[in-house]
């Protein structure tokens, strides 16, 4: 059956990551995708989730602290700065990433992410990846903003270097609203 697009993300990262490794949330907003890599790398894994509104930190906390997740390190910075939480170490070596772009649901609809902001972080992380490795990109962008950093993500992995990377993208063409789709990078 077609996936829809929350559970085909976490289908594909199923897919590759596996258990003891490190993963990025780059937006953790209320916590649904950082529970899921919580879950999904098991005790000796970690996940590193990022997000720029106190309220989302606290969001994904509680609902770590209700499913006695302990291996999430929830880190109060823009995605662009992700390199300066990585260990050096950790190149070539990281599990797969997932950014739900947008805005914190029921929240201020201005605070969304941004298409510089955005490939800067996907740039930072591709590198690091292991073979086979995944970013998986949802994107959301029937708000305000939303069109211009769709089509500044897109500009960016439509020219990523195909000996390198697999690029795919997965939504429904028939619905009404702006529906989100999924933009997935593999490293090769
Ligand atoms: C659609 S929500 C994420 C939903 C989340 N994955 C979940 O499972 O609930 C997008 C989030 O991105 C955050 N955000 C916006 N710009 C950001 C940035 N530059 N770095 C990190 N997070 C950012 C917002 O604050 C918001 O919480």
């Amino acid at each position: 059956m077609l996936k829809n697009i929350l559970n085909y993300a976490h289908y594909l990262l199923q897919q590759t990551v596996t258990k003891g490794e490190t993963v990025i949330d780059a937006t953790c907003g209320n916590g649904n995708d950082t529970l899921f890599l919580s879950e999904h790398v098991g005790d000796k894994g970690h996940v590193l989730a990022f997000d720029i509104q106190e309220q989302a930190i606290d969001n994904t906390k509680q609902k770590l602290a209700e499913n006695q997740s302990s291996n999430v390190t929830l880190i109060l910075d823009s995605h662009e700065n992700i390199n300066s939480y990585i260990d050096p170490k950790l190149a070539g070596h990281l599990g797969g990433a997932i950014f739900n772009l947008g805005y914190l649901p029921k929240s201020d609809k201005k605070v969304i992410t941004k298409g510089e902001s955005t490939t800067t972080a996907i740039e930072t992380i591709l590198p690091k990846l292991k073979k086979n490795g995944l970013v998986v990109l949802v994107i959301y962008h029937g708000h305000d903003g939303g069109k211009d950093e769709k089509n500044a993500v897109l500009n960016y992995v439509i020219h990523l270097d195909q000996k390198k990377y697999k690029v795919l993208r997965y939504g429904f063409i028939n619905q009404k609203n702006d529906p989100p789709f999924i933009v997935a990078i593999q490293k090769k």
